[in-house]
């Protein structure tokens, strides 16, 4: 079991990592609080997989337990979802004394965090990431919030879960698109801050990754946590975080979210990017190859069809680029990341065409 304290003053918290950690919950939910009632919130899959396990864990430890289910998939992360756990919330007679936790993958962390968060003001909450995604990223920063139709997460706020509890054998039934989905973030962590994970990323393939997890997990969250700690409200050194994104989130949107998926897009614009950052003698002679040869193993896309000018149009929206000035997440070298700033129309150079050599 390891355990990441994320220090935030009055806001801090910590993240638990440990297999079978969720027959552990209510016990370490009690040690949080003395009330009685308790939401969780999940999505259709996981409450169907998971949720009797949960249930049964806090039960154990006192606790009353309401499951208030939404039916999965992003398209959900939604203000009709929203309203209807506020609902739910309310017809479980949920009071500002009450607990709530989030138990699933990246939306019903955003989602029910988000409902967390307002519902009668605010009520204390706890993350139980199940999704890779979720464990190594979204649980941890306190991002909760919803899509509008005119957009992907435009509104929410920032607000610190109590705890996060993750347990990684409940990776064990993720599909395997969502396997690769998340490893496109573990890798960005490994290329930013962490060359060990990096290593030990390269020393595994999908199948011996499982004994792994533990590890991997802890090394993303603390990266995350460290990040956090020193730029909550991402304005600054937290966008590190952002490697890989400005080009992935373009190669999201061109592609209208049918083809890649964050992960995958991601995972291209880091090799996209860094093919560029080489050639221009920004970052070490090798690393391109070295990150193209990681991506590959686990089944991760190195480039897209779409050329720089395809591309380009789908950035100019991105929230990153402040005016004609913007600033790019490049690497020095694997585990060294820093901030570019340039003119926007710079840009193209920075995306690299599939096929180059
Ligand atoms: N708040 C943040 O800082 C932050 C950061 C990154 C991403 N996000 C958000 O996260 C979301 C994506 O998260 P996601 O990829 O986890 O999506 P998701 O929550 O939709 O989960 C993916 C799918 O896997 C299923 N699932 C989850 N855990 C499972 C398990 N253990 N076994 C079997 N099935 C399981 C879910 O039911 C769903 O169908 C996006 O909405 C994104 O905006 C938020
Ligand atoms: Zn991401």
């Amino acid at each position: 079991m390891k355990h990441i304290h994320v220090e935030l003053g009055k806001d801090s918290y910590d993240i638990h990592v440990g297999n079978g950690l969720l027959d552990r919950a209510g016990d370490y939910i009690r040690s949080l609080t003395h009330t009685r009632n308790i939401a969780v919130i999940s999505d259709s899959h996981v409450d169907g997989l998971y949720g009797q396990r949960l249930e049964d864990s806090l039960a154990a430890a006192n606790f009353t337990v309401h499951r208030i289910v939404f039916p999965a998939g992003e398209k959900n992360k939604s203000a009709a979802s929203l309203l209807d756990l506020y609902r739910q919330l309310s017809e479980a007679g949920i009071t500002r004394m009450d607990y709530v936790v989030a138990f699933g993958g990246g939306v019903t962390g955003d989602l029910g965090g988000f409902a967390a968060a307002t519902f009668l003001r605010g009520l204390p909450f706890v993350q139980i990431p199940t999704s890779i995604l979720a464990q190594v990223d979204s649980s941890v920063g306190g991002k909760v919030g919803i899509d509008l139709p005119s957009g992907k997460n435009q509104a929410g706020s920032f607000c610190q879960p109590q705890g996060v509890l993750i347990d990684p054998q409940l990776l064990r039934t993720l599909p395997p698109r969502y396997v690769h989905d998340g490893l496109g973030e573990v890798i960005k962590y490994g290329c930013i801050t962490d060359l060990q994970l990096f290593e030990l990323l390269e020393a595994v393939d999908e199948e011996s990754i499982f004994s792994h997890w533990e590890e991997i997990i802890e090394r993303c969250c603390s990266c995350k946590a460290r990040l956090v700690e020193r730029d909550v409200l991402d304005l600054g050194e937290r966008m590190v975080l952002n490697f890989g994104h400005t080009i992935g989130h373009a190669i999201e949107r061109y592609y209208d979210y049918g083809v890649y998926t964050h992960g995958e897009a991601v995972a291209a614009g880091m090799s996209m990017l860094t093919g560029m950052t080489e050639e221009m003698g920004l970052t070490q002679a090798g690393t391109t190859a070295r990150l193209r040869h990681l991506l590959q193993r686990y089944g991760l896309p190195q480039d897209v069809d779409a050329t720089a000018a395809e591309l380009l149009p789908f950035i100019s929206n991105d929230k990153k680029m402040r005016g004609q000035h913007m600033t790019l997440v490049i690497l020095k070298e694997i585990g060294k990341a820093r901030l570019l700033p340039l003119d926007a129309s710079e840009l193209p150079k920075f995306i690299r065409k599939k096929g180059a050599k």
